[in-house]
């Protein structure tokens, strides 16, 4: 008698990827809302998590001990949003991909419309588009964070020519192989998948967005907040520049230019009022001052997923201004060195300063802002 073989599971259709950060309440509830949206799907829900400390992994584990329609990748010293949607993404060989929050701030009821519309050949992306339910109703966001996305939106539409509704939207579905194929150059630090995979991709995408009413965050808190806007415009950078410049690299470097008015700024200042016999106290205190001030916004935006909290911010401080003074001498070094060879002084001054912000960009992504999480 010949055997047929037993399949394992039936053929994945769709794999929805949950990246998590402190999720642990939201997993059971999330997966069971899955349950009930894609009865009739062959779907599977892929927990992505960051190794949380509330143990968003081994509850994740802990269902797919009991139901093989959830499985989760636990990364370790690794960080980011965007990174794990990627390594979800990548772990799937279902024909198409869904990513959705894992804080029930997302609709899932609509994941059926948009696998129906992919898999109907409607499109190859399908956008879970955030719309305001009404006048009497609250909107899942604080007004400030609606005010930022709106601009984002806008300035997304001028710079990409696309007509996107809400290129901010952190809840899409998209055919599996466009992703694997794009992704050793999709951004892994920042927030917004979904723009790197518009601006990656423009042309061939055939795009359906599908609207849906964006729900208050009930347990856990917001990991994004102020940062949402400017990674943005990291990643436009990254975009502009043929995928050079990491998103990271350009935050960084425009912190470092803001630093450079801070700098002047106080320098000015000192010097009016304490004279210019004072120059040398002067120049070290906006010096300090102007590190500080760096220091701060790069914890609060370029590294923000990776921050220092509380005191351990005088830590972070002090390796940041320890690591960074290499890189002024190297910066000076350079730039003396053009100037003794008769380098135009601008020319001689600018490369000493590039010099300065890829070295200090450089060690500050390795040593001081390392996979570090409160
Ligand atoms: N693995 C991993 N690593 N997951 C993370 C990380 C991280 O470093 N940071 C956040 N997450 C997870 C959260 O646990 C949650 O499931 C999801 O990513 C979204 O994070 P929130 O902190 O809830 O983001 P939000 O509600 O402020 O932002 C939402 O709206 C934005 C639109 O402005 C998200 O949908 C964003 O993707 C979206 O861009
Ligand atoms: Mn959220």
């Amino acid at each position: 008698m010949s055997e047929t073989p037993t399949p394992g599971r039936p053929v994945i259709g769709v794999s929805i990827i949950v990246p998590t950060y402190c999720e642990a309440q939201n997993i059971p509830v999330l997966f069971e809302r899955l349950a009930g949206a894609m009865a009739g799907i062959a779907w599977e829900m892929i927990v992505v998590d960051d190794d949380s400390p509330d143990g968003t992994a081994g509850v994740a584990f802990a269902l797919a001990q009991t139901d093989s329609r959830i499985r989760c990748v636990r990364r370790v010293n690794r960080m980011g949003l965007a990174g794990a949607a990627i390594e979800g993404f990548l772990s799937s060989s279902a024909s198409f991909v869904a990513l959705i929050d894992g804080d029930l701030q997302h609709d899932e009821s609509i994941l059926p419309l948009m696998f129906a519309a992919l898999s109907g050949g409607k499109g190859n992306l399908a956008i879970a588009t955030r719309v305001a339910p009404g006048e009497s109703v609250e909107r899942g966001f604080t007004p400030a964070r609606q005010r930022l996305s709106d601009i984002g939106a806008w300035v997304f539409r001028k710079a990409s020519d696309l007509a996107i509704a809400d290129p901010m939207s952190g809840f899409f579905m998209i055919r599996r192989e466009i992703v694997a194929r794009i992704a050793s150059r999709m951004s892994p630090d920042g927030f917004k998948p979904l723009v790197d995979i518009l601006l990656a991709e423009r042309g061939a995408l055939s795009v359906v967005e599908i609207p849906y009413v964006f729900r208050p965050r009930l347990a856990g808190e917001s990991k994004l907040s102020a940062q949402v806007g400017l990674d943005f415009l990291g990643l436009l950078a990254h975009h502009a520049s043929g995928g050079v410049l990491p998103s990271r690299f350009v935050l960084f470097a425009l912190i470092g230019g803001l630093g450079l008015f801070v700098h002047l700024g106080v320098l000015k200042a000192l010097l009016t009022v304490w004279g210019s016999d004072s120059f040398a106290a002067s120049q070290l205190i906006a010096t300090l001052t102007a590190m500080t001030s760096n220091f701060l916004l790069n914890n609060e935006i370029t590294y923000r997923s990776t921050r220092y909290r509380g005191f351990s911010k005088l830590w972070g401080l002090t390796l940041f201004a320890l690591l960074c003074s290499v890189g002024v001498v190297a910066n000076i070094d350079i730039a003396s060195w053009m100037y003794a060879f008769k380098q135009v002084w601008w020319v001689a001054g600018f490369s000493g300063a590039l010099v300065g912000v890829v070295w200090n960009y450089a060690v500050s992504s390795a040593f001081v802002w390392r996979k570090r999480r409160a």
